[in-house]
């Protein structure tokens, strides 16, 4: 069966990348954002002039590849990125995308991720939208596991069940009517299919999913693959625990939090009473629409608290935006309109939030936003605003921490 997966992106790397795009832009995403490393990885103190080593297991055509590899490149320290995939079609992709770049800081090796302890131990390690196509994921994940260094983490993107509703359904009708045939043959198949599902049919109704109205790589992906299974929260939790990890966030954070949706006060009250992980299990439930889950984790024996936290010294990052034009989009009623995976809607952001959002330049600490706005607010109204403006962005994964490193010790 492993052959089959292997066959399948030898014959149709998936996603499909033309090398030559990446003259005009960077893919840029999660997980493995460098910010989001940084940020739920490292408490947002990684020393990025130290040595950093870090292991794309399943790196396919190379999107996460390229964007670390460049982000460290833009950065200069001492990093090496190790790739890893089945499929020697995928790595001629995302060989040639390194070479247009002239990224050199990547090393290339064909292989399974099962043996990735033998690749030596990485700070870090992503591993999107694969873990789900092992026969024995679990085994997956504990080698994955065994692979990082002492204080390291790991970032991991598998299937969501409820957002993929339709999905395994048109999966099984494929299955009766697709035959073993080359893949020419069942992608057709699979197109007339996609044509003749009625209104009623989950996948049909499923806003979430396109895919199957992309190119053949991305149809065969999502319809014609021989083996995929998508997880729940608790089950997601489970797997990382047998295998000596703990999770610490999920990206989108709103969408795992309940009291996105949720107002009412008696409701909220005892949803509080819930632990982190059950309200996380809960939210993907009263959302309906996660199809996939984007976990960062760490070691469960690891020392401390791996997740940057506001304090005066800390410095908020907008990731990939510019705190000018977002404080522009805000509203006269104080809304911010946003959009993303899963989440539209609008965001209620303090009245300091236009004025605070200008003043975030990826240097400013927290302490000295405060002192620039001086008068305008108490301590303690700056603090409850400042907290509120955090939430929100943080929550659709837009505003991260950099915290200076500790004093060194007298
Ligand atoms: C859906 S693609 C995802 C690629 C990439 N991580 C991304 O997010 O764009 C899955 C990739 O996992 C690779 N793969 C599947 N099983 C693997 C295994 N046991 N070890 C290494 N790579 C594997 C496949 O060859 C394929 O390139």
């Amino acid at each position: 069966m492993a052959d089959r997966v292997r066959e399948q992106y030898e014959d149709l790397p998936y996603p499909a990348r033309d090398p030559a795009d990446e003259t005009k832009r960077l893919i840029l995403g999660s997980p493995s954002h460098i910010l989001e490393i940084d940020h739920y990885v490292f408490a947002g103190r990684r020393d990025w002039s130290r040595p950093f080593r870090a292991l794309v297991a399943g790196g396919g055509t190379g999107d996460a590849l390229i964007m670390l590899a460049q982000q460290l490149a833009d950065r200069g320290g001492p990093a090496e990125i190790h790739y890893l995939d089945l499929s020697t079609a995928s790595r001629r992709v995302a060989e040639a995308r390194a070479k247009t770049r002239g990224l050199t800081n990547i090393v290339f090796h064909t292989g399974s991720l099962l043996d990735a302890a033998k690749f030596g131990p990485s700070d870090y390690i992503d591993c999107c939208g694969v873990l789900h196509h092992l026969a024995d994921p679990a085994a997956g994940f504990r080698a994955l596991a065994a692979a990082l260094a002492p204080g390291g983490g790991i970032g991991v993107m598998v299937y969501g069940e409820l957002g993929r509703i339709g999905v395994y359904h048109a999966q099984a009708m494929l299955r009766m009517i697709a035959g073993d045939g080359p893949n020419a043959g069942r992608i057709a198949v699979a197109r007339k299919l996609v044509e003749a599902l009625p209104p009623t049919n989950w996948l049909r109704r499923n806003p979430a999913i396109a895919d199957h109205k992309g190119d053949d790589a991305a149809l065969f992906d999502l319809l014609l693959h021989s083996r995929d299974r998508a997880y729940r929260v608790p089950e997601l939790a489970a797997e990382l625990e047998q295998a000596g990890l703990r999770p610490v966030a999920f990206i989108e954070p709103a969408l795992y939090d309940p009291d996105t949706w949720i107002r009412e006060p008696a409701l909220r009250k005892r949803l509080a009473d819930l632990s982190w992980i059950e309200r996380c299990a809960f939210a993907e439930l009263l959302g309906g629409g996660l199809r996939k889950h984007i976990v960062y984790a760490v070691p469960a024996a690891r020392d401390g608290d791996p997740v940057a936290r506001p304090g005066p010294e800390a410095v908020p990052i907008l990731k990939d935006m510019d705190g000018m034009a977002m404080a522009s989009a805000i509203g006269r009623d104080g809304i911010l309109q946003v959009s993303g995976e899963g989440l539209s809607m609008g965001l209620r952001l303090p009245p300091l939030a236009p004025r605070t959002l200008r003043l975030i330049d990826g240097k400013r600490g927290i302490a000295e936003i405060r002192a620039e706005i001086g008068l305008k607010a108490t301590d303690e109204d700056f603090r409850r605003q400042f907290a509120a403006l955090y939430g929100a962005l943080n929550g659709i994964n837009r505003l991260l921490l950099r915290c200076p490193p500790p004093a060194p010790a007298a």
